[in-house]
Protein backbone atom coordinates (compact mmCIF):
# COMPACT_ATOMS: atom_id res chain seq x y z
CA UNK A 1 0.00 0.00 0.00
CA UNK A 2 1.49 2.97 -1.21
CA UNK A 3 1.01 6.17 1.41
CA UNK A 4 0.68 9.87 1.37
CA UNK A 5 4.67 11.19 2.04
CA UNK A 6 5.06 12.37 5.35
CA UNK A 7 3.70 15.82 6.64
CA UNK A 8 1.43 16.20 3.82
CA UNK A 9 -2.78 15.24 3.68
CA UNK A 10 -5.50 14.53 1.72
CA UNK A 11 -8.74 17.03 1.66
CA UNK A 12 -12.03 14.95 1.40
CA UNK A 13 -15.36 15.20 3.48
CA UNK A 14 -16.13 18.46 5.39
CA UNK A 15 -12.71 19.71 5.23
CA UNK A 16 -13.15 20.08 1.30
CA UNK A 17 -16.28 22.07 1.76
CA UNK A 18 -14.68 24.40 4.48
CA UNK A 19 -11.63 24.77 2.53
CA UNK A 20 -13.62 25.78 -0.75
CA UNK A 21 -16.24 27.99 1.65
CA UNK A 22 -12.99 30.08 2.54
CA UNK A 23 -11.52 29.78 -0.94
CA UNK A 24 -14.62 31.81 -1.94
CA UNK A 25 -14.92 33.88 0.65
CA UNK A 26 -11.01 34.84 0.15
CA UNK A 27 -12.32 35.53 -3.36
CA UNK A 28 -14.77 37.75 -2.54
CA UNK A 29 -12.97 39.86 -0.28
CA UNK A 30 -10.20 40.23 -2.53
CA UNK A 31 -12.80 41.86 -5.30
CA UNK A 32 -13.87 44.44 -2.77
CA UNK A 33 -10.53 45.12 -1.12
CA UNK A 34 -9.71 45.25 -5.18
CA UNK A 35 -6.48 43.01 -5.36
CA UNK A 36 -5.78 41.07 -8.63
CA UNK A 37 -5.34 37.32 -8.76
CA UNK A 38 -1.60 36.05 -9.47
CA UNK A 39 -0.62 32.59 -10.10
CA UNK A 40 2.88 31.64 -10.36
CA UNK A 41 4.50 28.23 -10.81
CA UNK A 42 5.18 26.25 -7.76
CA UNK A 43 8.86 26.11 -8.52
CA UNK A 44 11.96 28.58 -9.43
CA UNK A 45 14.89 28.55 -9.84
CA UNK A 46 17.04 28.10 -6.84
CA UNK A 47 18.68 31.31 -6.82
CA UNK A 48 15.54 33.26 -6.44
CA UNK A 49 14.88 32.10 -2.97
CA UNK A 50 19.13 32.17 -2.12
CA UNK A 51 18.44 36.03 -2.65
CA UNK A 52 14.84 36.85 -2.32
CA UNK A 53 14.24 34.82 1.31
CA UNK A 54 17.56 35.24 2.31
CA UNK A 55 21.04 32.60 2.29
CA UNK A 56 20.98 32.93 6.12
CA UNK A 57 17.64 32.06 7.28
CA UNK A 58 16.38 28.55 8.57
CA UNK A 59 13.85 28.42 5.58
CA UNK A 60 16.31 28.48 2.58
CA UNK A 61 19.65 26.89 4.78
CA UNK A 62 17.54 23.35 6.60
CA UNK A 63 13.90 23.31 4.66
CA UNK A 64 14.05 23.92 0.80
CA UNK A 65 12.99 20.87 -1.36
CA UNK A 66 16.09 21.29 -3.86
CA UNK A 67 16.08 19.39 -6.83
CA UNK A 68 18.12 19.40 -10.14
CA UNK A 69 16.05 19.31 -13.09
CA UNK A 70 16.91 17.23 -16.64
CA UNK A 71 18.69 19.91 -18.26
CA UNK A 72 20.75 20.75 -15.03
CA UNK A 73 19.13 23.43 -13.60
CA UNK A 74 18.80 23.96 -9.57
CA UNK A 75 15.51 24.12 -9.28
CA UNK A 76 13.44 24.63 -5.18
CA UNK A 77 9.28 24.09 -4.64
CA UNK A 78 8.92 27.40 -3.40
CA UNK A 79 8.69 28.03 0.45
CA UNK A 80 6.47 30.79 0.25
CA UNK A 81 4.97 32.91 -2.04
CA UNK A 82 6.45 36.31 -1.88
CA UNK A 83 9.39 35.73 -3.98
CA UNK A 84 7.78 34.18 -6.87
CA UNK A 85 5.40 37.19 -6.95
CA UNK A 86 8.47 39.32 -6.98
CA UNK A 87 10.35 37.68 -9.80
CA UNK A 88 6.88 38.15 -11.89
CA UNK A 89 6.32 41.59 -10.93
CA UNK A 90 9.78 42.40 -12.28
CA UNK A 91 9.81 39.70 -15.34
CA UNK A 92 6.52 40.80 -16.39
CA UNK A 93 8.19 44.54 -16.28
CA UNK A 94 4.93 45.72 -14.09
CA UNK A 95 6.89 49.00 -12.41
CA UNK A 96 6.59 50.77 -15.72
CA UNK A 97 3.35 49.07 -17.56
CA UNK A 98 0.51 49.16 -14.59
CA UNK A 99 -1.02 51.48 -12.68
CA UNK A 100 0.74 52.01 -9.31
CA UNK A 101 0.17 50.27 -7.04
CA UNK A 102 0.33 46.37 -8.20
CA UNK A 103 -1.75 44.67 -5.64
CA UNK A 104 -1.91 40.92 -5.96
CA UNK A 105 -3.15 38.47 -3.91
CA UNK A 106 -2.50 34.75 -4.48
CA UNK A 107 -3.32 31.01 -2.74
CA UNK A 108 -1.39 27.89 -3.09
CA UNK A 109 0.63 25.13 -1.99
CA UNK A 110 4.01 25.98 -0.47
CA UNK A 111 7.07 23.35 0.31
CA UNK A 112 9.06 23.38 3.79
CA UNK A 113 10.97 20.09 4.47
CA UNK A 114 10.35 20.94 8.70
CA UNK A 115 9.39 18.15 11.48
CA UNK A 116 5.83 17.69 10.90
CA UNK A 117 3.52 18.49 13.79
CA UNK A 118 0.03 19.85 13.99
CA UNK A 119 -0.49 22.76 12.21
CA UNK A 120 3.13 22.38 10.37
CA UNK A 121 3.32 20.39 7.22
CA UNK A 122 6.05 19.82 4.16
CA UNK A 123 3.21 20.87 1.68
CA UNK A 124 0.82 23.89 3.00
CA UNK A 125 -1.56 26.03 1.51
CA UNK A 126 -1.02 29.89 1.78
CA UNK A 127 -2.91 32.41 1.04
CA UNK A 128 -1.44 36.22 0.83
CA UNK A 129 -1.28 39.60 -1.02
CA UNK A 130 1.48 41.63 -1.87
CA UNK A 131 1.51 45.81 -2.46
CA UNK A 132 4.51 47.06 -4.68
CA UNK A 133 5.27 50.51 -5.42
CA UNK A 134 3.70 52.60 -2.13
CA UNK A 135 5.41 54.01 0.47
CA UNK A 136 2.28 55.15 2.37
CA UNK A 137 1.81 53.57 5.54
CA UNK A 138 -1.89 53.26 5.47
CA UNK A 139 -1.12 50.27 2.96
CA UNK A 140 0.34 48.87 5.85
CA UNK A 141 -2.35 48.94 7.89
CA UNK A 142 -4.26 48.20 4.79
CA UNK A 143 -2.37 44.78 4.48
CA UNK A 144 -3.12 44.07 8.32
CA UNK A 145 -6.79 44.61 8.04
CA UNK A 146 -6.72 41.60 5.73
CA UNK A 147 -6.41 38.60 7.64
CA UNK A 148 -7.80 40.36 10.97
CA UNK A 149 -10.95 40.66 8.09
CA UNK A 150 -10.82 37.28 6.86
CA UNK A 151 -10.87 35.91 10.69
CA UNK A 152 -13.03 38.22 11.84
CA UNK A 153 -15.52 36.83 8.88
CA UNK A 154 -15.11 33.45 9.53
CA UNK A 155 -16.28 33.52 13.40
CA UNK A 156 -13.06 33.62 15.19
CA UNK A 157 -12.67 35.29 18.40
CA UNK A 158 -9.37 34.53 20.00
CA UNK A 159 -6.62 36.75 17.83
CA UNK A 160 -4.33 38.43 18.92
CA UNK A 161 -1.98 41.26 16.55
CA UNK A 162 1.44 41.54 17.56
CA UNK A 163 3.36 44.38 15.54
CA UNK A 164 6.49 46.15 15.63
CA UNK A 165 9.01 48.07 13.43
CA UNK A 166 12.44 47.34 11.68
CA UNK A 167 13.05 50.40 10.61
CA UNK A 168 15.11 51.48 7.05
CA UNK A 169 17.96 50.68 6.30
CA UNK A 170 19.46 53.01 8.51
CA UNK A 171 17.56 52.24 11.43
CA UNK A 172 18.55 48.18 10.67
CA UNK A 173 22.05 48.82 10.49
CA UNK A 174 22.18 50.50 13.50
CA UNK A 175 20.29 47.78 14.86
CA UNK A 176 22.57 45.45 14.18
CA UNK A 177 25.31 47.33 15.43
CA UNK A 178 23.86 47.26 19.10
CA UNK A 179 23.33 43.34 18.71
CA UNK A 180 26.74 42.26 17.81
CA UNK A 181 27.89 44.39 20.41
CA UNK A 182 25.44 42.40 22.58
CA UNK A 183 26.08 38.88 21.69
CA UNK A 184 29.67 39.02 20.94
CA UNK A 185 30.93 38.79 24.60
CA UNK A 186 29.13 35.15 24.91
CA UNK A 187 28.87 34.62 21.32
CA UNK A 188 31.36 31.50 21.66
CA UNK A 189 28.96 29.87 24.36
CA UNK A 190 25.98 29.66 21.14
CA UNK A 191 25.23 26.80 19.19
CA UNK A 192 26.97 26.51 15.30
CA UNK A 193 24.41 28.09 14.00
CA UNK A 194 24.74 31.62 16.20
CA UNK A 195 27.86 31.79 15.25
CA UNK A 196 27.33 31.65 11.77
CA UNK A 197 24.24 34.16 11.92
CA UNK A 198 26.80 36.39 14.25
CA UNK A 199 29.14 36.73 11.21
CA UNK A 200 26.44 37.09 8.38
CA UNK A 201 23.35 38.43 9.83
CA UNK A 202 22.71 38.48 13.71
CA UNK A 203 19.47 39.26 13.55
CA UNK A 204 18.69 35.93 12.76
CA UNK A 205 19.88 34.66 15.81
CA UNK A 206 17.06 36.12 17.83
CA UNK A 207 14.84 33.22 15.70
CA UNK A 208 17.01 30.17 17.08
CA UNK A 209 15.68 27.65 18.65
CA UNK A 210 18.33 25.94 20.44
CA UNK A 211 19.25 29.17 22.31
CA UNK A 212 15.90 30.51 22.72
CA UNK A 213 16.06 30.57 26.72
CA UNK A 214 19.79 32.04 27.00
CA UNK A 215 19.64 34.97 28.73
CA UNK A 216 20.93 37.05 26.57
CA UNK A 217 18.05 36.36 23.95
CA UNK A 218 15.94 38.02 26.80
CA UNK A 219 18.05 41.25 27.03
CA UNK A 220 18.61 41.56 23.63
CA UNK A 221 17.99 45.12 22.20
CA UNK A 222 14.97 45.99 20.61
CA UNK A 223 14.26 47.31 17.19
CA UNK A 224 12.16 50.32 18.32
CA UNK A 225 14.72 51.49 20.11
CA UNK A 226 16.74 52.23 16.98
CA UNK A 227 14.41 53.46 14.60
CA UNK A 228 15.73 57.35 12.92
CA UNK A 229 13.06 59.53 13.06
CA UNK A 230 11.53 58.96 9.60
CA UNK A 231 11.07 54.87 10.63
CA UNK A 232 9.08 56.48 13.59
CA UNK A 233 6.77 58.89 11.56
CA UNK A 234 5.85 56.12 9.43
CA UNK A 235 4.88 53.38 12.64
CA UNK A 236 3.23 56.04 13.94
CA UNK A 237 0.96 56.14 11.22
CA UNK A 238 0.13 52.62 11.09
CA UNK A 239 -0.75 52.78 14.24
CA UNK A 240 -3.04 55.52 13.80
CA UNK A 241 -4.59 53.63 10.99
CA UNK A 242 -4.94 50.77 12.66
CA UNK A 243 -6.59 52.39 15.39
CA UNK A 244 -9.09 53.82 12.62
CA UNK A 245 -9.56 50.35 11.11
CA UNK A 246 -10.83 49.05 14.98
CA UNK A 247 -8.28 46.79 15.06
CA UNK A 248 -6.47 45.94 18.32
CA UNK A 249 -3.19 45.31 18.36
CA UNK A 250 0.06 44.85 20.75
CA UNK A 251 3.28 46.72 19.78
CA UNK A 252 5.62 43.12 20.67
CA UNK A 253 9.11 43.85 20.34
CA UNK A 254 10.04 39.97 19.96
CA UNK A 255 8.33 39.75 16.46
CA UNK A 256 11.24 40.14 13.99
CA UNK A 257 10.16 37.56 11.44
CA UNK A 258 12.21 34.48 9.93
CA UNK A 259 12.73 36.21 6.54
CA UNK A 260 15.76 38.31 5.62
CA UNK A 261 13.76 40.70 3.25
CA UNK A 262 11.90 43.09 5.92
CA UNK A 263 11.72 46.66 6.41
CA UNK A 264 9.36 49.28 8.91
CA UNK A 265 6.62 47.14 9.90
CA UNK A 266 6.40 43.94 10.65
CA UNK A 267 3.69 42.02 12.47
CA UNK A 268 2.00 38.62 13.11
CA UNK A 269 -1.65 37.25 14.00
CA UNK A 270 -1.59 34.46 16.80
CA UNK A 271 -4.05 32.23 17.50
CA UNK A 272 -5.02 33.34 21.68
CA UNK A 273 -7.03 30.13 21.58
CA UNK A 274 -6.77 27.55 24.78
CA UNK A 275 -4.98 24.55 24.26
CA UNK A 276 -4.52 25.59 20.38
CA UNK A 277 -0.77 24.11 20.64
CA UNK A 278 2.98 25.82 19.43
CA UNK A 279 1.84 26.52 16.26
CA UNK A 280 -0.14 29.25 17.03
CA UNK A 281 1.49 32.32 14.15
CA UNK A 282 -1.75 32.04 11.80
CA UNK A 283 -0.68 34.62 9.93
CA UNK A 284 2.75 36.68 9.31
CA UNK A 285 4.05 39.68 7.14
CA UNK A 286 5.39 43.13 6.61
CA UNK A 287 7.01 45.27 4.29
CA UNK A 288 9.86 44.47 2.35
CA UNK A 289 11.03 47.95 0.98
CA UNK A 290 14.80 46.86 -0.66
CA UNK A 291 13.10 43.25 -1.36
CA UNK A 292 11.99 43.71 -5.30
CA UNK A 293 16.00 45.34 -5.84
CA UNK A 294 17.76 42.69 -4.29
CA UNK A 295 15.98 40.01 -6.94
CA UNK A 296 17.34 42.51 -9.85
CA UNK A 297 14.04 45.00 -10.16
CA UNK A 298 13.72 48.81 -10.01
CA UNK A 299 14.18 50.53 -6.17
CA UNK A 300 10.35 49.62 -5.50
CA UNK A 301 8.53 49.12 -2.01
CA UNK A 302 6.37 46.47 -1.37
CA UNK A 303 4.37 45.00 1.74
CA UNK A 304 2.28 42.04 2.00
CA UNK A 305 1.17 38.66 4.31
CA UNK A 306 0.52 35.36 4.32
CA UNK A 307 -1.72 33.10 6.15
CA UNK A 308 -1.40 29.54 6.52
CA UNK A 309 -5.26 27.31 5.85
CA UNK A 310 -4.20 24.92 7.84
CA UNK A 311 -3.71 26.58 11.42
CA UNK A 312 -7.18 28.88 10.02
CA UNK A 313 -8.96 25.35 9.96
CA UNK A 314 -7.01 24.05 13.26
CA UNK A 315 -8.46 27.31 14.66
CA UNK A 316 -11.95 26.98 13.28
CA UNK A 317 -11.98 23.43 14.68
CA UNK A 318 -10.81 25.02 18.27
CA UNK A 319 -13.53 27.26 18.21
CA UNK A 320 -16.13 25.14 17.69
CA UNK A 321 -17.63 27.12 14.44
CA UNK A 322 -19.21 26.07 12.01
CA UNK A 323 -19.00 27.35 8.83
CA UNK A 324 -22.29 28.14 7.06
CA UNK A 325 -21.80 25.48 4.41
CA UNK A 326 -24.25 25.15 1.88
CA UNK A 327 -24.89 21.47 1.65
CA UNK A 328 -27.39 19.95 -0.58
CA UNK A 329 -28.90 20.13 -3.40
CA UNK A 330 -31.88 22.03 -5.16
CA UNK A 331 -32.91 18.75 -7.24
CA UNK A 332 -32.78 15.37 -7.39
CA UNK A 333 -33.88 13.55 -10.59
CA UNK A 334 -35.17 9.79 -10.68
CA UNK A 335 -35.57 8.07 -13.91
CA UNK A 336 -38.28 5.30 -13.34
CA UNK A 337 -36.52 2.91 -15.20
CA UNK A 338 -33.77 2.32 -17.67
CA UNK A 339 -36.00 3.36 -20.57
CA UNK A 340 -35.68 7.07 -18.57
CA UNK A 341 -31.92 7.37 -18.16
CA UNK A 342 -31.21 8.99 -21.47
CA UNK A 343 -34.13 11.88 -21.54
CA UNK A 344 -33.72 12.56 -17.76
CA UNK A 345 -29.67 12.92 -17.97
CA UNK A 346 -30.56 15.85 -20.94
CA UNK A 347 -32.83 17.36 -18.84
CA UNK A 348 -30.96 17.34 -15.83
CA UNK A 349 -28.06 18.92 -17.84
CA UNK A 350 -30.43 21.68 -19.02
CA UNK A 351 -31.38 22.81 -15.74
CA UNK A 352 -27.28 22.81 -14.45
CA UNK A 353 -26.49 24.76 -17.45
CA UNK A 354 -29.73 26.94 -15.78
CA UNK A 355 -27.64 27.73 -12.38
CA UNK A 356 -29.45 24.75 -10.53
CA UNK A 357 -27.26 22.34 -8.45
CA UNK A 358 -28.66 19.08 -9.49
CA UNK A 359 -28.16 15.30 -9.37
CA UNK A 360 -29.71 12.30 -10.89
CA UNK A 361 -29.53 8.62 -10.01
CA UNK A 362 -27.49 6.84 -11.98
CA UNK A 363 -27.26 3.79 -9.85
CA UNK A 364 -30.91 2.40 -11.06
CA UNK A 365 -32.34 2.38 -7.33
CA UNK A 366 -35.67 1.12 -6.25
CA UNK A 367 -38.29 4.12 -5.54
CA UNK A 368 -38.05 3.81 -1.56
CA UNK A 369 -34.02 3.86 -2.35
CA UNK A 370 -33.63 6.41 -4.41
CA UNK A 371 -36.26 8.86 -1.90
CA UNK A 372 -33.35 7.73 0.75
CA UNK A 373 -30.66 9.26 -1.07
CA UNK A 374 -32.37 12.06 -2.16
CA UNK A 375 -32.60 12.56 2.24
CA UNK A 376 -29.07 11.78 1.72
CA UNK A 377 -28.29 14.97 -0.49
CA UNK A 378 -30.18 17.04 0.78
CA UNK A 379 -32.53 17.56 -2.07
CA UNK A 380 -35.03 19.91 -1.75
CA UNK A 381 -36.96 18.99 -4.42
CA UNK A 382 -37.50 15.67 -6.52
CA UNK A 383 -38.01 15.17 -9.94
CA UNK A 384 -39.50 11.87 -11.02
CA UNK A 385 -39.13 10.99 -14.86
CA UNK A 386 -41.13 8.18 -16.02
CA UNK A 387 -42.88 7.04 -19.21
CA UNK A 388 -46.07 9.30 -18.73
CA UNK A 389 -44.04 12.06 -17.81
CA UNK A 390 -41.62 11.98 -21.20
CA UNK A 391 -45.04 11.24 -23.23
CA UNK A 392 -46.88 14.31 -21.71
CA UNK A 393 -43.93 16.71 -21.14
CA UNK A 394 -45.51 17.20 -17.78
CA UNK A 395 -43.12 16.78 -15.46
CA UNK A 396 -44.04 15.37 -11.36
CA UNK A 397 -42.20 17.22 -8.85
CA UNK A 398 -42.20 16.63 -4.78
CA UNK A 399 -41.39 19.87 -2.59
CA UNK A 400 -39.15 17.03 -0.18
CA UNK A 401 -39.42 18.95 2.83
CA UNK A 402 -43.39 19.69 2.36
CA UNK A 403 -44.19 16.58 0.48
CA UNK A 404 -46.52 18.86 -1.61
CA UNK A 405 -46.35 17.41 -5.36
CA UNK A 406 -46.17 19.61 -8.41
CA UNK A 407 -46.83 19.22 -11.99
CA UNK A 408 -45.13 21.16 -14.08
CA UNK A 409 -45.04 21.49 -18.20
CA UNK A 410 -41.39 20.97 -19.01
CA UNK A 411 -41.06 24.40 -20.75
CA UNK A 412 -42.18 26.41 -17.22
CA UNK A 413 -39.74 24.31 -15.27
CA UNK A 414 -36.77 26.81 -15.35
CA UNK A 415 -39.25 29.30 -13.89
CA UNK A 416 -41.19 27.24 -11.50
CA UNK A 417 -37.86 25.83 -9.63
CA UNK A 418 -36.47 30.22 -10.34
CA UNK A 419 -39.92 31.22 -7.93
CA UNK A 420 -39.80 28.59 -5.66
CA UNK A 421 -36.03 28.48 -4.81
CA UNK A 422 -36.00 32.09 -4.61
CA UNK A 423 -38.03 31.82 -1.34
CA UNK A 424 -35.89 29.80 0.16
CA UNK A 425 -32.59 31.82 -0.30
CA UNK A 426 -32.98 33.82 2.94
CA UNK A 427 -35.30 33.52 5.78
CA UNK A 428 -35.89 37.04 6.53
CA UNK A 429 -36.62 38.13 2.91
CA UNK A 430 -36.02 41.83 1.38
CA UNK A 431 -34.79 43.23 4.75
CA UNK A 432 -31.80 40.78 4.80
CA UNK A 433 -28.94 42.77 3.88
CA UNK A 434 -29.76 45.79 5.86
CA UNK A 435 -32.02 45.48 8.79
CA UNK A 436 -30.85 44.45 12.03
CA UNK A 437 -33.14 41.74 12.46
CA UNK A 438 -31.59 39.04 10.10
CA UNK A 439 -30.00 36.19 11.47
CA UNK A 440 -29.75 33.92 8.14
CA UNK A 441 -26.02 32.58 8.29
CA UNK A 442 -25.13 34.22 4.77
CA UNK A 443 -25.77 37.81 6.37
CA UNK A 444 -24.89 36.90 9.75
CA UNK A 445 -21.66 36.76 8.34
CA UNK A 446 -21.37 40.39 6.60
CA UNK A 447 -22.79 42.32 9.99
P1 LIG B 1 5.84 32.92 7.07
O1 LIG B 1 5.69 33.50 8.44
O2 LIG B 1 7.03 32.10 6.83
O3 LIG B 1 5.80 34.15 6.06
O4 LIG B 1 4.55 32.08 6.70
C1 LIG B 1 3.26 32.65 6.75
C2 LIG B 1 2.27 31.66 7.36
O5 LIG B 1 2.32 30.42 6.64
C3 LIG B 1 2.58 31.27 8.80
O6 LIG B 1 2.08 32.24 9.69
C4 LIG B 1 1.83 29.96 8.91
O7 LIG B 1 0.44 30.19 9.14
C5 LIG B 1 2.00 29.37 7.54
N1 LIG B 1 3.07 28.37 7.55
C6 LIG B 1 4.40 28.57 7.45
N2 LIG B 1 5.08 27.38 7.48
C7 LIG B 1 4.13 26.42 7.60
C8 LIG B 1 4.16 24.99 7.67
N3 LIG B 1 5.30 24.31 7.60
N4 LIG B 1 2.98 24.32 7.79
C9 LIG B 1 1.81 24.97 7.86
N5 LIG B 1 1.72 26.33 7.78
C10 LIG B 1 2.85 27.04 7.66
C11 LIG B 1 5.90 34.03 4.72
O8 LIG B 1 5.83 33.00 4.12
C12 LIG B 1 5.98 35.37 4.01
N6 LIG B 1 6.12 35.12 2.57
C13 LIG B 1 4.77 36.22 4.31
C14 LIG B 1 4.80 37.54 3.59
C15 LIG B 1 4.16 37.85 2.45
N7 LIG B 1 5.50 38.58 3.95
C16 LIG B 1 5.32 39.55 3.07
N8 LIG B 1 4.54 39.13 2.16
Amino acid sequence: MIQKPKGTYDVYGLKGKQISYIEDLLKTLMKNYNYEYFRTPVFEASELFHRGVGATTDIVTKETYDFIDRGDRNMTLRPEGTAGVVRSYIENKMYGNSPVPVKAWYFGPMYRYERPQSGRFREFYQFGVEVFGCDNPMIDAEVISIPVNIYRMLGLKGIKVNINSLGDKESRDNYREALIKHFEPEIDNFCSDCKERFRKNPLRILDCKVDHDNELMKTAPKTIDYLNEESKKHFEKVKECLESLKIDYVVNPSVVRGLDYYTHTVFEVEADIKDFGAQNVLCGGGRYNGLVEMVGGPATSGVGFALGLERLLNAIEAENIKLPIEDGVDVYVIPMSENEESYSIGLTQALRLNGFSVDMDSMQRKINNNFKQAERLNAKYVMIIGETEINSSIMTIKNNSTKEEYKVKINDLVDFFDEMLEEDDCCCGDDCCCGDDCHCDEHKEVK
